[in-house]
């Protein structure tokens, strides 16, 4: 058992829980932080809890993620976006714990047509990527010592996410069609779990790396051939009646917030500091599908 100790806010979300479990295998201890604490959002009720466990490094997973929702609701947005990733970076600063957070390739606008590296201009195309930026400001702002992770298109078993909403329309529907013109990189949560691990583990040997970093899985894809290997990968389990996905453009498909056309990240910083390779997106993609596929027999 290493001595490393990990709190983990958002325990509940896809990468939490993952971290979580991946903690364990790891020897690490990762405990809860208790979510129900930030409803008050103060920074004394916020402080005394993280003193109270004492935590080696706090590892922040809390956000308002979907993004139609939170450009309907950018109050609560940024209030979970933003506002607790504040408080958390001034009451780790002052406790002198290192606060190591998600962001997203959303804080880009998409005009770039080759892979975003972590200084490349920000300027959010909507209401999540812009509380996810202002996080991302206030953390380098009040806690020093911090990491930044960008992640995009981040699936797993469980939560909201592209491959179970898809999953469900490949079932109900015979036709299912997908954005064809948004490119990214989908992202395994187990991933981000390795990651973070990774990470921390080295920060442990006392390496001074603060600061901004890119991950998501290899290979660059759509929406639309993000959906075509899920269809490929849920065929092996025969429960599905679609048998293609239908192309459409962002101009026809009613999202209520506006996407980058291309948020592909540059991930060649974090190998050249931690070590940390891309994985195949694909990989964790046939994973999940055997897991939700193993759990509803
Ligand atoms: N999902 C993506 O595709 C994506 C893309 C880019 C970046 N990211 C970033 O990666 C990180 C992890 O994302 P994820 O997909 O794993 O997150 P997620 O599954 O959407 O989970 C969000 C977490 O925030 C918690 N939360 C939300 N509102 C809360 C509130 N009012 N009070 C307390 N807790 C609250 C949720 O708790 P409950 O379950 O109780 O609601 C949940 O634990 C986040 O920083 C996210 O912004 C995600």
């Amino acid at each position: 058992m290493s001595h490393i100790k990990l709190l983990v806010t958002g325990g509940s979300s896809q990468v939490g829980s993952a971290l979580c479990a991946r903690a364990v295998s790891a020897g690490i201890n990762a405990v809860w932080f208790d979510d129900n604490i930030l409803d008050s959002l103060t920074l004394k009720s916020i402080k005394a809890a993280i003193a109270s466990h004492q935590p080696d490094y706090v590892i922040n997973t809390v956000s308002y993620s979907v993004v139609d929702l939170a450009q309907d609701n950018p109050e609560k947005s940024h209030t979970y976006n933003h506002d607790v990733a504040l408080l958390l970076a001034q009451a780790c600063h002052s406790l002198n714990v290192p606060l190591v957070h998600l962001s997203t390739d959303y804080v880009f606008d998409g005009a770039q047509r080759s892979p975003y590296k972590e200084e490349a201009y920000t300027a959010p195309l909507n209401r999540f990527g812009e509380a996810k930026l202002a996080a991302e400001q206030a953390i380098k702002q009040y806690c020093p010592e911090h990491i930044i992770v960008r992640v995009g298109w981040i699936f797993s078993a469980q939560g909201h996410n592209f491959v179970l909403r898809t999953l469900r329309q490949l079932q109900e529907h015979h036709h299912v069609k997908a954005v064809s013109d948004q490119h990214g990189c989908p992202t395994y949560a187990n991933d981000v779990a390795r990651v973070l691990i990774a990470i921390i583990q080295q920060l442990d040997c006392g390496i001074s790396v603060w600061g901004t970093y890119h991950y998501s899985g290899a290979e660059i894809t759509t929406w639309k051939g993000f959906a075509e290997a899920i269809l490929a990968a849920a065929k092996k389990h025969g429960v599905t009646q679609a048998e293609n996905i239908d192309a459409v453009s962002s101009l026809e498909w009613p999202a209520k917030a506006p996407r980058p056309a291309y948020s592909v990240l540059d991930c060649s910083k974090i190998l050249s500091t931690f070590g940390i390779r891309q994985r195949p997106w694909r990989s964790g993609l046939v994973k999940v599908i055997d897991q939700v596929f193993q759990t509803t027999q």
